[in-house]
């Protein structure tokens, strides 16, 4: 039905007759010539149909926007005043000689020119697909994929799919369920990761494995996140926690080159303690110049002690921001964005804004001016390296606390003063999760998955105060997003047991839940380790949107249902009986 691609057309194919078909992206009517934009997936062309080629320009009269049609023509050179250079195709038009039109379009619900609903471009995402951007960014993810699969390939990992109707894996989220009709009462999970199935895989003496698949989650959705949404899920049997991160270190890098031809040069490392203390967050966006800074050094004499309220227990601490655009802040807006992070339950808030006197010396504008000496102001000055025009955000309390409100104050400054540098990448490794997390009423859960392995040794020694243990697990953050998460895994049966035991699963449960991989790993269970990476949150950032829906092409709403497909729906009163369901209407 083509002998050529709209895009694809340029001045060596002058005078030929060539095929296209396609959608009329435009009409101009000029009397004695019909103008129309044909539209494939590879670009636009312009055609001319001439009133005196009688026949098909009454054709051409009955075309609307969006109307599907196959154009047969010769390519023509524009004259010199009509090329379009905004056209890839601009130099050249098509003469038209015949038309078949295969469907006329009724105006479309979706007006292209303009901001449409997220409802109404969901419903009709058929259509809101055919918008270039859109389209490209799913060609793009289409080239990361087959870059993905070659370079996996190459390293020798076997693709293998795992089963989407299974059972529970743990990974923090709620389980999408499925009925079983042959097992009334009985219900299969979707797997929130392929997790088990891969180190299983490994108990095979798979040696190496990888997979582009679906994982579910059911829980609350954000920007960055789907109810379903696919993984490059990777494990590999006798590699450490080093020799993963460095294989996806280059496949990242690969990926960059290939589709934004940039190159990313070494991943730095540190530490989830690190990232906590100088960020404020265990995926940190370093594209964004400031740093927590400590100041409980400084802020040492018991006389300051009470009134920063810091002297009850250890676990405290003082720590401040410096913002190089402080001279912007009102006093208002600095309190604004004091009182923005005051609801995290710090101790107290403070700021110091240092202005020019007339002698061009610091002028220190502060609420706790009178509370600190010179000689103390001076040292958090030195030490926050601060200059004029600055503003110190000071915040005392419980260690994490002022950690995670002055991490929230670092991103909402980066944005609001756009202070990151723009087409940066800033990809970093966080390594050495805690092993736990305890809630308020002490129940410890993992950090990770259940099956991490410890850092080594801290099985031992930290088995009394596992607040300190540490995971052999690493993220890779990218710009701010997590991109991906992995460790090495448990592969012996008492320590699985145990990390099962720590965060309150019976031994009942570990049987009924887990029994299966209890069970593998009694024979013969390999070292292994590995991660997953988000395609979806890849290519996010590859086409510069953060927007997950983007990049997807039958995306969710923010309540994980469809409005193309209207899922989920209700089911008919026989397939329910069928399950012997019922539904409480309450
Ligand atoms: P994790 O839960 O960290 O690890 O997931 C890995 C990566 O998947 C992406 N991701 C998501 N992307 C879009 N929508 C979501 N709802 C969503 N949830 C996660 C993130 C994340 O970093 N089994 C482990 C991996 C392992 O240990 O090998 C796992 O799934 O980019």
């Amino acid at each position: 039905m083509r002998t050529k691609y709209c895009g694809n057309i340029g001045l060596i194919d002058l005078n030929k007759s060539i095929i296209l078909s396609g959608w009329v992206n435009k009409i101009r009517n000029f009397g004695q010539f019909i103008f129309i934009d044909l539209r494939d997936y590879t670009g636009t062309i312009q055609i001319i149909f001439e009133l005196n080629n009688s026949e098909i320009f009454q054709k051409a009269l009955k075309l609307k926007n969006e109307s599907c049609i196959q154009v047969t023509g010769i390519v023509k050179k524009r004259n010199i005043k009509n090329i379009n250079s905004k056209m890839n195709t601009g130099k050249i038009e098509i003469l038209a000689k015949k038309i078949n039109i295969f469907n006329i379009s009724e105006p479309l619900p979706i007006d292209y020119s303009n901001n449409n609903s997220d409802d109404i471009r969901l419903k009709y995402r058929y259509l809101d697909l055919r918008q270039s951007i859109l389209f490209k960014n799913l060609k793009i993810r289409n080239e990361v994929t087959y870059l993905i699969r070659n370079f996996m390939t190459k390293k020798k990992f076997l693709d293998i799919e795992t089963p989407l109707l299974t059972k529970s894996t743990p990974e923090g989220a709620r389980d999408y369920l499925v009925p079983s009709r042959n097992h009334i009462g009985k219900f299969y999970a979707l797997p929130q990761s392929p997790q088990l199935f891969k180190q299983l895989l490994m108990i095979s003496g798979i040696d190496r494995y990888y997979q582009i698949v679906k994982c579910f989650r059911d829980e609350d959705l954000r920007s960055d996140r789907q109810p379903e949404f696919t993984q490059i899920d990777i494990e590999a049997s006798f590699l450490n926690a080093k020799k993963i991160r460095n294989i996806v270190e280059q496949l990242i890098k690969k990926i960059w080159l290939k589709i934004l031809n940039i190159h990313l040069k070494k991943f730095p490392v540190i530490t989830y303690n690190e990232a906590i203390k100088r960020y404020g967050s265990d995926k940190p966006d370093l594209r964004n110049p400031m740093e927590i800074i400590d100041i409980s050094d400084i802020i040492n004499k018991i006389k300051f002690f009470d009134f920063f309220k810091i002297n009850t227990l250890k676990n405290k601490t003082i720590a401040l921001l410096c913002f190089s655009q402080g001279f912007k802040l009102s006093r208002k807006k600095i309190n604004e964005y004091l009182s923005s992070i005051n609801k995290f339950g710090i101790n107290k808030s403070f700021y110091i804004k240092i202005l020019k006197d007339d002698n061009n010396q610091n002028n220190i504008i502060s609420s706790i001016k009178n509370i600190l000496d010179k000689k103390t102001l001076n040292k958090i000055l030195t030490k926050s390296n601060a200059k004029i025009g600055d503003v110190l955000f000071i915040v005392a309390g419980e260690e994490n606390i002022v950690h995670k409100s002055l991490g929230k104050l670092r991103i909402k400054l980066g944005n609001d003063f756009l202070i990151f540098k723009k087409n940066i990448w800033a990809p970093l490794w966080i390594i050495n999760f805690p092993m736990f997390k305890k809630n308020k009423l002490g129940v410890f859960s993992s950090i990770h998955h259940p099956f991490t392995a410890f850092k080594k040794n801290h099985e031992n020694k930290f088995s009394r105060n596992l607040d300190y243990a540490m995971s052999d697990s690493y993220d890779l953050v990218i710009n701010g997003y997590e991109i991906g998460g992995g460790s090495v895994r448990i592969h012996n049966l008492e320590i699985q047991k145990k990390v099962f035991n720590i965060i309150g699963i019976n031994e009942k449960d570990q049987k009924e839940k887990f029994g299966f991989l209890l069970e593998a790993l009694k024979y013969g269970a390999p070292p292994h380790a590995g991660i997953a990476l988000g395609l979806d949150r890849i290519i996010m950032l590859l086409r510069n949107t953060d927007n997950i829906r983007d990049v997807i092409a039958f995306p969710k709403t923010t309540s994980a249902s469809c409005p193309l497909t209207n899922a989920p729906s209700i089911i008919e009163n026989k397939n329910l009986n069928e399950l012997n369901i019922n539904i409480n209407k309450k």
